[in-house]
C-alpha cells in the first residue's frame, strides 16, 4: 500500500507516529506562514500542516496543491495547538506535519466543491457521480448500503437459506410494468426481456427442492418514476415451501428488526401491527397509509342519502362514495387556505372540497341549507367534531375519493406537524382483494400477480365467478411510515385453481401455455405449496439515510426521464448493429 493509514484513522493514540496518507487535497488555507489542507479519501478528513520551518522546500510544494489533486503525504502526527481542535470529526484532535509529499496526479477545476450541504443541481451531481460520490454524504450512504447488504445476507445464511442467481436475459415476467426488452442476435426478431422480478424462477427453485432461496435482485421495469421509482432497482427476494403467512411475517420481521439495528442503531418491536386492507382503505383512503399520526377518514356516504345537495346526490346515484377527513383545530382557515386545499385534491382527479366549520355546537358552510338539522349533525357526530375544527369532503368515484383524500390527509399531517420524524411505523397489510377492474380494458386482473393463492374463504367465489371483487388473496404488504417496502403472497401451487386464475383474467389456454408455460409444466412435477416476498432495498436505504429519492442511495442512478447524465445511456447505436440485430429505427 503507498499508505500507513487512511484519512479517517488518525487520532491522540497515534501521536508521535511517522504515517503516510493518501488522498484529494479539499480545502487548502494559507495563514501566513502556515499552510493547511484537508486531505480527503472515502474515510474521513485529515489536517495536513506545510511549516517552512520544518521544511521550506516542503512548504513550497504545498503553495503548488490545488482542489482535488491526489496526493500521498508522508510526516509526523503531532497535536493541533489548543483552541484549534475541532471535536466534530474523529481526527479532529490532530494534524500531521508533512515532510514529503507527492503530487500523484493533478485535477481540473471541479464543476462543483465536494462538500455536503452545498446548493448544485441533480443533473449536475448525475453527470459528475463520480464527484459527487466524494461527498462525505455519499460515501456513507454507499458503505451504509454494503453494510444493510451484509447483515441481510448474513441473517438468511443464518437461515440456511441459499443465494441463487436468477436470469438477467429471460421471458417477460408480469408484475404490471412494461419491459425492458433485449434483441436476440442469434435469434433474429426475438427478444429477451429483462427481469421485472425474479418471481417465477424462484417458484421454480421451490419445485427444485431448494426450499429456501434468497437473491440480491436487481429488478428491471419500464414505468413511469417517481421519487421511490427507479427502472432498475434492488429487491431481498425470498422464497420459501411448506410455509404459511406466519412463517413469512416472522421472517421479515427478523430480517427488519436486524437491519434496522445493525445499520442505524435503531430497536425495534416486533410483531408489526397488521391491518386489513379493506380496513386500511376506510380508515385511510390507501392500501399504505401512514400511521404515524391519526386524522382517519370517515365515510359519510350513508348519512347524506337525503340531503338536497346535487353534487352528493349525482355522485350517490353513480355508486361512488363521499369520505370526509376532520381537520383537528382548522376551523380559523381563511379562504385563501381552503382554496389552496381545494387546488390540491384536484390534483388528484377531485372535482371539489366541500368544507363544514365546526361552531357554537353546530356544523356551518356555504352549503349547509342542503342538509337537515339532523344530517349535520349526524356528520358531525361520525366526524367527533368539536368546535374550532373543520370538516373536508370529497364526493366522486371510489378511487378518486380515496386517493384525493388519502392525499390530503398526508398533506395536512404534515403541515399541522402531526407527524414524528423519528419514528418508524411498519404495518402490514393483509387480505388485497385478488382482482382489480380494470375500467379502459374492461376485464379483471390481477391485483398483484397471476400466481397469488386465493383466501380459502372465497374460492366458491371465484368458482362461481361471482362478486370478484370481493375475493380477497393471500398477499400481504409490508409498510412504514406510508411508503411499501415490501410486498409478497403465499403461491398457488395447484394447477386447476391456476388456470382458473387465468381463465378469469382473461388469458386463455394458448396465451398462458405462451407467457408462462414453463411454470405451468414445473408444477406438473410436484410443485410444493410456497409463499414469498420481495423488500425494496432502494427504498428501505432511504429510511436509514433520511432521504426522499432513492437516487441518493444507488451509486448511479437514472433521471426522472429514465436517462444516465454521465453515460448518455440510452443513446443511438449504430446501422451496423442495428443492421445484425435485424432493427430498423423509423423516423
Ligand atoms: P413488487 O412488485 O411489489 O413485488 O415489488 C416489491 C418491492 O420492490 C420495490 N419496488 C421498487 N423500488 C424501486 N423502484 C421501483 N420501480 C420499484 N418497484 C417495486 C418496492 C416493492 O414493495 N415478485 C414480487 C414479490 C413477491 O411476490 O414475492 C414483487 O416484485 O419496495
Amino acid at each position: 500500500m503507498l499508505r500507513t493509514h487512511t484519512c479517517g484513522e488518525l487520532n491522540e493514540k497515534d501521536l508521535g507516529k511517522a504515517v503516510a496518507i493518501c488522498g484529494w487535497v479539499g480545502g487548502r488555507r494559507d495563514h501566513g506562514n502556515l499552510i493547511f489542507i484537508d486531505l480527503r479519501d472515502g474515510y474521513g478528513i485529515t489536517q495536513i500542516v506545510f511549516n517552512p520551518q520544518l521544511d521550506a522546500a516542503i512548504h513550497k510544494q504545498g503553495e503548488e496543491l490545488r482542489s482535488e489533486f491526489v496526493v500521498r503525504v508522508e510526516g509526523k502526527v503531532d497535536k493541533r495547538p489548543a483552541g484549534t481542535e475541532n471535536r466534530k470529526i474523529p481526527t479532529g484532535l490532530i494534524e500531521v506535519h508533512a515532510t514529503k509529499i507527492e503530487i500523484l496526479n493533478k485535477a481540473e477545476t471541479p464543476p462543483f466543491e465536494i462538500m455536503d450541504n452545498i446548493t448544485v443541481t441533480e443533473e449536475s451531481r448525475l453527470k459528475y457521480r463520480y464527484l459527487d460520490l466524494r461527498r462525505p454524504s455519499m460515501q456513507n450512504s454507499l458503505r451504509l448500503r454494503h453494510k444493510v447488504c451484509k447483515l441481510a445476507r448474513d441473517y438468511f445464511d443464518e437461515r440456511n437459506f441459499v443465494e441463487v442467481e436468477t436470469p438477467i436475459l429471460t421471458k417477460s415476467t408480469p408484475e404490471g410494468a412494461r419491459d425492458y426488452l433485449v434483441p436476440s442476435r442469434v435469434n433474429p426478431g426475438m427478444f429477451y426481456a429483462l427481469p421485472q422480478s425474479p418471481q417465477l424462477f424462484k417458484q421454480i427453485l421451490m419445485v427444485s427442492s431448494m426450499d429456501r432461496y434468497f437473491q440480491i435482485a436487481k429488478c428491471f421495469r419500464d414505468e413511469d418514476l417517481r421519487a421511490d421509482r427507479q427502472p432498475e432497482f434492488t429487491q431481498f427476494d425470498i422464497e420459501m415451501s411448506f410455509v404459511t403467512e406466519e412463517d413469512i411475517y416472522e421472517l421479515s420481521e427478523g430480517l427488519m428488526k436486524k437491519i434496522f439495528k445493525g445499520a442505524i442503531g435503531f430497536d425495534l418491536k416486533t410483531p408489526f401491527p397488521r391491518l386489513k386492507y379493506s380496513e386500511a382503505m376506510a380508515r385511510f383512503g390507501c392500501d399504505k397509509p401512514d400511521t404515524r399520526f391519526g386524522l382517519e377518514l370517515s365515510e359519510i356516504t350513508d348519512l347524506v342519502g337525503d340531503c338536497q345537495f346535487k353534487i352528493f346526490q349525482d355522485v350517490l346515484k353513480k355508486e361512488g362514495r363521499i369520505i370526509a377527513i376532520n381537520a383537528k383545530g382548522c376551523g380559523s382557515y381563511s379562504r385563501g387556505q381552503v382554496d389552496q386545499l381545494i387546488e390540491f385534491v384536484k390534483e388528484y382527479g377531485a372535482k371539489g372540497l366541500a368544507n363544514f366549520k365546526a361552531e357554537k355546537g353546530a356544523l356551518t358552510s356555504q352549503i349547509d341549507k342542503f342538509f337537515s338539522k339532523d344530517e349535520l349533525a349526524a356528520i358531525k357526530k361520525r366526524l367527533a367534531a368539536e368546535d374550532g375544527d373543520m370538516i373536508f369532503i370529497v364526493a366522486d368515484k371510489s378511487k378518486i375519493a380515496y386517493d384525493s383524500m388519502a392525499a390530503l390527509r398526508k398533506f395536512l399531517g404534515k403541515t399541522l406537524k402531526l407527524i414524528d420524524e423519528k419514528a418508524f411505523n411498519f404495518l402490514w397489510v393483509t387480505d388485497f382483494p385478488l382482482f382489480q377492474y380494470n375500467d379502459e380494458e374492461k376485464r379483471w386482473e390481477s391485483e398483484h400477480h397471476p400466481f397469488t393463492s386465493v383466501h380459502p374463504d372465497d374460492i366458491s367465489l371465484l368458482e362461481k365467478g361471482e362478486s370478484l371483487g370481493k375475493v380477497r388473496s393471500r398477499s400481504y404488504d409490508l409498510v412504514i411510515n406510508g411508503t411499501e417496502i415490501g410486498s409478497g403472497s403465499i403461491r398457488i401451487h395447484d394447477r386447476k385453481l391456476q388456470e382458473l386464475i387465468f381463465k378469469t383474467i382473461g388469458i386463455s389456454d394458448s396465451e398462458a401455455s405462451l407467457r408462462f408455460g414453463f411454470l405451468l409444466n414445473a408444477f406438473r412435477y410436484g410443485a410444493p405449496p410456497h409463499g414469498g416476498v420481495a423488500f425494496g432495498l432502494d427504498r428501505l436505504m432511504t429510511f436509514f439515510i433520511g432521504c426522499d429519492s432513492i437516487r441518493d442511495v444507488i451509486a448511479f442512478p437514472k433521471t426522472q426521464k429514465a436517462v444516465c447524465p454521465m453515460t448518455n445511456a440510452p443513446s443511438p447505436v449504430d446501422e451496423k448493429q442495428l443492421n445484425e440485430l435485424n432493427i430498423k429505427i423509423k423516423k
